[in-house]
């Protein structure tokens, strides 16, 4: 019988940083994926305001994960998000000094600087979120690829996004097939792809259900569980907003 898989999201994560950004629907999986694999090196291209990023550090600290974390972006913006100021990379930069002193680095630079401080198969966790056109995409791709630990994660955010000149989605469905992967469809899509090789044998319970022999009915749960998980985060910070806003003139009593 297969163990019961309880994701800690569930148990006790509530987002520290709570800023506008697509990556919303995916926050819950963001910090299981980090509490499971207790990455010793995590690096994210594109941070802009931090919410995928601070999510995978506040994972990192809560459960005492003994691992550095890199951030790169010029956080300038790009055709996508637009050009912006110099509030952004201030905001990001307290919030990291604050919480995340001495794990967790801002690389401001291009990706393509960036590269260089990174040694061949050193990172656990990739998570690739820059500008979105299929050449950019490929491109972070093939760069970052010869960096990942055999075993290790790339994630891709906006495989499902079918908008503007967006290509992430077409990249995804050309290379799907030929690695081992994983795609949550909600939101605008997470693609999960792991590298081969790497010691298997103790491998976390999400790994498995991501990896190990998923069958379309264990994927589905997997990818419905995810869906409710962030639904329910949404749901808890409209409640916090109406019991506890400036403004609010709801009480709300303990069921009795
Ligand atoms: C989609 S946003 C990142 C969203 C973020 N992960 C979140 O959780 O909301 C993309 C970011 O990538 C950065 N970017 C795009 N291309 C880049 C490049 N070649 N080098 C450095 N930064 C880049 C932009 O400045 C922008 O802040």
């Amino acid at each position: 019988m297969s163990a019961i898989y309880l994701p800690p999201s569930v148990r006790h994560f509530e987002p520290l940083h709570m800023v506008f950004s697509t990556w919303v629907d995916h926050l819950p999986f963001g910090y299981d994926l980090v509490t499971a694999l207790r990455p010793k090196l995590l690096v994210e291209l594109g941070t802009h305001k931090g919410l995928s990023y601070f999510t995978f550090c506040q994972a990192m600290k809560a459960n005492e994960v003994d691992g550095l974390c890199y951030a790169v972006d010029t956080f300038e913006g790009d055709e996508h998000t637009d050009k912006y100021d110099e509030s952004v990379f201030t905001s990001v930069n307290d919030h990291n000094r604050q919480n995340y002193h001495g794990f967790s680095y801002l690389m401001r630079m291009f990706f393509q600087d960036a590269l260089r401080h990174f040694s061949e198969d050193s990172i656990d966790l990739l998570h690739i979120d820059g500008f979105h056109t299929y050449e950019a995409v490929s491109e972070d791709f093939a760069n970052w690829y010869p960096k990942i630990k055999p075993g290790g994660i790339i994630l891709f955010h906006d495989v499902q996004a079918r908008v503007q000149d967006f290509g992430a989605w077409k990249f995804w469905d050309e290379i799907r097939a030929q690695h081992e992967t994983f795609t949550f469809n909600h939101g605008f899509g997470l693609g999960v792809l792991r590298k081969p090789g790497g010691d298997r044998s103790q491998d976390p319970e999400l790994l498995k259900l991501l990896f190990e022999k998923p069958t379309e009915e264990s994927s589905a749960r997997l990818r419905a569980f995810y869906v409710h998980a962030s639904k329910h985060l949404e749901n808890n910070r409209k409640l916090k907003r109406l019991t506890q806003g400036p403004k609010s003139h709801v009480s709300v009593t303990p069921a009795a």
